[in-house]
């Protein structure tokens, strides 16, 4: 059967996918971000998923504010970059897994999880900056993905309980895949950070902390964060963090392999943890 074996949280800030891609990675500001990331691109090489479910946000791209889904599952075979203004990313394709995705799309909607499907979409930062942080610059993404993009722009956003719990559906609807799969699970977003009105700047370093430190053994109380709270404490972008619960969801019982914590990143606290399938 398919087996989630690695769930991985990381943030998405684009200007990372912008250094990325103009060679800044040696650049006194970006130098301690990517030597950060070092240790958890060889985990991962280690690790070698042959499928990343990667639970991110769309920023009004593929979707603009016309059509705006809570939980869109991305079942096509291929999703290009988006072009967010500067040119779509010189990152390759994103090759998908058309048949597991469609399988965790009939199990998740029978176990009541009402996703709505792409067949095509184009994926924003979101999803292609922490493809970036993990596997650095390959000709081709080593693994298929498939995108699992949720509302976080928009309130009334889900939230983080039904995230969590849908994480823990995903997690069934994997391990009922008959073939082979090693799985990892990637949320991204976060950490805290806000970007407009009179608290635009705000990080809250306590904060993310408090999140790092609760999700491997005691998730169940980072899901009794309401909208407010997040709003309050992780500014008004930090509700993206729920899609690191929903990765949490989806493990059982992970064990920490790698962490990483770097403030600023642009406007931002750029977060990355690792975490292994200990059963
Ligand atoms: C920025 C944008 C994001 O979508 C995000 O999650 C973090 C930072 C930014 O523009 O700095
Ligand atoms: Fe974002």
């Amino acid at each position: 059967m398919a087996r989630i074996v690695a769930g991985v949280g990381c943030s998405h800030i684009p200007s990372i996918g912008a250094a990325a891609d103009k060679g800044m990675e040696q650049d006194p500001y970006y130098q301690p971000l990517f030597d950060g990331y070092g240790p958890a691109r060889e985990w991962i090489k280690r690790i070698a998923p042959d499928v990343v479910i990667l639970i991110y946000n769309d920023h009004a791209s593929a979707f603009s504010v016309e059509l705006i889904n809570t939980f869109v599952l991305g079942v096509g075979d291929q999703f290009k970059p988006h072009d967010e203004g500067y040119g779509p990313r010189n990152v390759p394709d994103v090759v998908g897994h058309g048949e597991l995705a469609e399988h965790i799309l009939e199990s998740l909607i029978l176990n009541e999880f009402d996703m709505a499907l792409a067949n095509e979409m184009s994926v924003d930062h979101g999803l292609t900056v922490p493809m970036t942080v993990m596997f650095d610059k390959p000709e081709a993404w080593p693994c298929k993905v498939i995108p699992l993009c949720v509302n976080v722009i928009k309130y009334p956003q889900p939230t983080g309980n039904r995230c969590f719990n849908l994480g823990k559906a995903l997690r069934k609807a994997v391990e009922s895949y008959p073939e082979e799969l090693n799985v990892a699970v990637f949320g991204t977003g976060g950490m805290g950070h806000q970007l407009q009105g009179e608290r635009a700047g705000l990080i809250n370093e306590e904060f993310d902390q408090y999140f790092l430190n609760h999700l491997q053994n005691s998730p169940e109380e980072l899901t009794k964060l309401t909208h407010l709270d997040y709003l309050r404490d992780a500014g008004s972008e930090g509700i993206e963090l729920i899609m690191w619960l929903m990765m949490r969801g989806a493990m059982h019982s992970p064990s920490e392999v790698y962490r990483f914590y770097h403030v600023p990143m642009s406007n931002t606290a750029a977060g990355l943890i690792c975490f292994e399938e200990t059963v």
